[in-house]
């Protein structure tokens, strides 16, 4: 799923925009690393993680807050990044994609997406697995219902999302104290 034309012409146009009120240094921490830079108070969060930090596992679908291709965990909350400025992000902690896996090895959300189907094309599951993991943080044993609703504001065109269930109610079996 590409950014339809339009959209990726608004974009370039912004990127031209001059800026109107000068830089401000942001101090963050995205995946356990301090980064400090200079951002400029229009810049989206969706934006920075990619073209300033690189880190373009987080997608953009949209731009409009509606199909959840760049969710992030932010201070451990799932959050759509094109809906925050990076400015506001001062001071705050940053999760991606990138940063879930540890010591080479997936996340037990990755795992379980991996054994279960839970993706196809794959550009919505940065996402859907940030969403999931905020639910997986606080519950372990979800309903389908919880699940569901976990994972409402994120749009899948490929899977049908029952796979994408199942994935995550494996990935919480797997995340319970004393499994695996
Ligand atoms: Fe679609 Fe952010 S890019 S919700
Ligand atoms: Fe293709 Fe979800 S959009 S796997």
């Amino acid at each position: 799923m590409g950014m339809p034309t339009k959209r990726r012409k608004a974009r370039a146009k912004r990127a031209r925009i001059p800026p109107e009120n000068g830089s401000h240094t942001i101090i963050l921490t995205v995946n356990g690393r301090t980064y400090t830079r200079p951002v400029e108070p229009r810049v989206l969060l969706v934006d920075f993680i990619r073209d300033d930090l690189r880190l373009t596992g987080t997608h953009v679908g949209c731009d409009t807050g509606h199909c959840g291709a760049c969710t992030i965990l932010l201070d451990g909350h799932a959050v759509k990044s094109c809906t925050v400025l990076a400015v506001q992000t001062d001071g705050h902690q940053i999760t991606t994609i990138e940063g879930i896996a540890a010591h080479g090895r997936m996340h037990p959300i990755q795992e379980a997406f991996k054994e279960h189907h839970g993706l196809q094309c794959g550009f919505c599951t940065p996402g859907v697995v940030l969403a999931a993991m905020e639910l997986l943080q606080v519950e372990n044993a979800p309903s389908e219902d919880q699940i569901r609703t976990a994972i409402s504001g994120n749009i899948c065109r490929c899977t049908g999302y029952q796979n994408i269930v199942d994935a995550v109610a494996a990935a919480g079996e797997r995340m319970r104290p004393g499994s695996g």
